[in-house]
């Protein structure tokens, strides 16, 4: 018998045996090779010591308890290794399944977060105690990587909870719980609030019950809730295709769908049978190029971003400890309330008092919503509150070490309020501009500190939106920027980095999204296809109502801004047959989008969307007009896409990782692509079949599907755009 390494034997005189998760090579315990042969060592032995063992803990001496499969190895799987996966996971399977049956109990000791792997492990103990503790988090959100917990996950959250309770708290959604929300909702039995309570009670269950067995062991078992075969279950059934199209509208996530067959077809079969369909479910979804990009952007590139490789080194941080907030319309409200929920406290200007207070407000709001939901409680509501003072005088942003300007979209402007307070604040706060379009460079002529000013594009609503675009402009010094890069950490986003450019990448890439869908509109095509086109795609918004929430103005005042500069340096704007399309819009139909009350959509009195404008087909529409469903979806795909490599071109993006997470988190391009950048790389025929699909696109409808020089340069060479794994 082996002596296991990566899960300890610990015995004592009572003979309960606690198995100690503990990878001496890694800082969390996953489901590597090592684990795997400890796992069959560990399994012998006490089929072996069987008589002596009167119980088993499980437990992990990591700070969490066990992080699940090894990404490194699962985004490696290809079609040829898809069979050692399968054989692999199995082998897993039979071995918890042998400890499950051993006829003595096992509990779960969750120390910390038990995820994915983590929580399957869990499954398949008889008992689970979780500790309360900040970091334990409970759940599966292997849907969240494109995956389906392949380790018994599908067949006992079924089997533990009934299909329906399975499928929307636990597989589909793939939501994390904290320790009490895991047992009010059944995924553990108890919660302790000690690390000895939690031992504690792992071994009282031990005592009180020498001879445990899964309930779905156990004669009679039925699940609960029925199962499909079952007429009172088969009425509910249709339900569920429903709920997971509205979950995917229609896009290409293969991973719900194989979580719901996994469920369904393994309860209408017994326990080793349903292992084998979810071990089927599974090893399809990690061959498949799906789960690759989820695993690339929502893992690798992630972790990238958020750790820093885009920050500069050698610098000391220093926290922000007050900050002033310039203008309290919709996007200062909303900074200063994610400043104030990260502990730092807040000025939050504008022109009057009253404006300040109205744009505190949002804050109150927000909080009295934590409070009523059971997110936070009323003292650290108030807390957070009394954080944010609202003000219309300079002289209260003394000793600020970090300013954060949200004023109108107007560059004067902009100079102005910078004038008032630069000698006020702290002689070397840094200073922050969250214009969406404006060129930082140029913002900068207004301040005296050039170095240390910086773009920070926050997105909206900014409670919500993870995301913040980092903008350096070409005199912003490095210490500014590593700041910058601190200070959306500290307040708990995903900051990416790029240099200055009108529209930088996220609001000039979306722009091309958005052209697409009005110049196919113009060409003829149905507005109702098109947006559907953009739902199927994976979009999270359709392309015509973003359009009218942003404003048809507002991008035909940039096109005419950026126009005259590119003409003035002496070049061609080249005309996007959108531009006629928005030009018609305003000038001869009046509509000018959601807040002007007519855009692409009618609105209802109360500001409602009443379904797409009847005039768009009277005026645009050519019937009987079509383009393959497909090439509408691509042609907004394509138009991000492009011109993000022309972004790299242009070393406006100096990283795969940030345009991927960016593109993903800030501005809504389809999750299943894993991000602009990875979607070329996972493309049907890789980065040359992306060349020649592009090439057909401009074939077709124009010259800007044309693929830039980088891409065909790195198609030709073999390569991927990737820089992070
Ligand atoms: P808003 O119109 O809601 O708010 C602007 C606020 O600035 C108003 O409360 C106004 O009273 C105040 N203000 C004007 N002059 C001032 C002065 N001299 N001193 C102090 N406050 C003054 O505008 P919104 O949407 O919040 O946008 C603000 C900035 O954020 C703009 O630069 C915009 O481009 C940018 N942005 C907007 C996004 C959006 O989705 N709305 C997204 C990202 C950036």
């Amino acid at each position: 018998m082996t002596e296991s390494t990566t899960i300890r034997w610990e015995q004592d005189d009572t003979g309960v045996v606690t198995l100690v998760l503990d990878d001496p090579n890694q800082s969390a315990n996953t489901m590597n090779q090592a684990f795997r042969d400890s796992l069959a060592a560990i399994t012998d032995r006490l089929e072996a010591e069987k008589d002596s063992v009167r119980g088993v803990i499980l437990t992990s001496a990591k700070k969490t308890f066990f992080a699940g499969g090894d990404l490194r190895d699962l985004i490696r799987v290809t079609p040829d290794t898809a069979q050692d996966l399968f054989d692999g996971g199995l082998a897993i399977k039979r071995n918890l399944r042998r400890i499950e049956t051993l006829g003595k109990p096992v509990v779960a000791a969750l120390n910390g977060a038990a995820l994915g792997g983590g929580y399957e492990l869990a499954l398949a103990c008889h008992h689970r105690v979780a500790l309360d503790t900040p970091g334990t988090r409970i759940g599966c959100p292997e849907v969240t990587l494109g995956l389906l917990p392949g380790g018994g996950g599908v067949v006992r959250t079924v089997r533990l909870l009934g299909i329906t309770d399975a499928l929307l708290k636990v597989l589909l959604q793939g939501t994390q719980y904290n320790a009490r929300r895991a047992q009010e909702n059944g995924l553990v039995d108890e919660v302790a609030e000690t690390p000895g309570e939690l031992l504690a009670k792992a071994r009282a269950f031990i005592d009180a019950h020498p001879e445990s067995q899964q309930p779905w062991d156990r004669p009679g078992y039925r699940i609960p809730g029925g199962t499909p075969a079952h007429p009172k279950f088969a009425a509910n059934l249709p339900a569920f295709p429903a709920n997971l199209r509205k979950q995917t509208a229609g896009a290409p996530y293969p991973a719900p769908r194989n979580i719901m067959a996994a469920a369904v077809e393994g309860a209408q079969v017994d326990f080793e049978t349903a292992q084998v369909i979810e071990a089927r479910y599974f090893v399809e979804l990690a061959a498949g190029q799906t789960a690759k990009n989820m695993i690339q952007a929502f893992f690798f590139d992630l972790q990238a971003v958020n750790s820093g490789a885009n920050r500069p080194q050698g610098i000391e941080p220093r926290p922000v400890r007050r900050v002033a907030v310039l203008g309290a319309g919709m996007m200062g409200a909303g900074i200063a309330y994610s400043c104030a929920r990260a502990g730092i406290e807040v000025l939050l200007k504008d022109v009057s008092l009253e404006s300040a207070v109205k744009g505190k407000g949002y804050s109150e709001k927000l909080c009295a919503k934590a409070v009523s939901r059971g997110r936070t409680s009323q003292e650290k509501a108030d807390a957070l509150l009394a954080r944010i003072t609202p003000t219309a005088e300079a002289a209260d942003l003394a000793g600020c070490d970090a300013v954060i300007e949200a004023v109108f979209e107007d560059p004067a402007l902009k100079h102005k309020v910078f004038q008032e307070i630069e000698h006020v604040v702290a002689p070397d706060a840094l200073l922050c501009s969250n214009t969406s379009t404006l060129p930082i460079t140029a913002l900068a002529e207004g301040v005296e500190r050039q170095g240390d000013f910086i773009g920070l594009h926050f997105f909206s609503p900014v409670d919500k939106m993870p995301l913040v675009e980092i903008i350096r402009g070409e005199r912003t010094g490095d210490e500014a920027l590593a700041r910058a890069f601190d200070l959306v950490r500290q307040i708990k986003k995903t900051p990416i980095v790029v240099n200055d450019s009108r529209g930088f990448f996220t609001s000039r890439v979306i722009g091309h999204f958005i052209n697409e869908g009005v110049a196919m509109v113009g060409e003829g095509i149905e507005p109702a296809s098109v947006e559907q086109a953009a739902a199927q795609a994976g979009y999270p918004a359709k392309v015509l109502s973003l359009m009218d929430e942003l404003t048809l103005t507002l991008p035909r005042k940039i096109r005419t801004e950026t126009k005259r500069a590119v003409e003035e340096a002496g070049g061609t704007w080249p005309t996007h047959p959108a531009e006629a399309v928005i030009d018609r819009m305003v000038d001869e139909f009046g509509r000018t989008g959601r807040s002007g009350g007519a855009g692409f959509y009618a609105y209802g009195e109360d500001g409602r969307r009443a379904g797409l404008w009847p005039g768009l087909r009277e005026h645009f529409t050519k019937p009987g007009y079509e383009i393959p469903f497909r090439d509408m979806q691509e042609r907004m795909l394509f138009a991000e896409a492009l011109d993000t490599v022309k972004l790299l071109e242009e070393g406006v993006l100096t990283s795969v990782a940030d345009a991927n997470i960016g593109s993903v988190f800030g501005i809504g391009f389809p999750g299943w692509t894993g991000g602009v950048l990875q979607y070329i790389n996972g493309y049907e025929g890789g980065l040359p079949g992306f060349v020649a699909r592009a090439r057909e696109l401009a074939g077709r409808y124009g010259e800007r599907f044309t693929p830039p020089a980088l891409l065909v340069a790195k198609a030709e060479r073999g390569e991927t755009f990737t820089d992070a794994r």
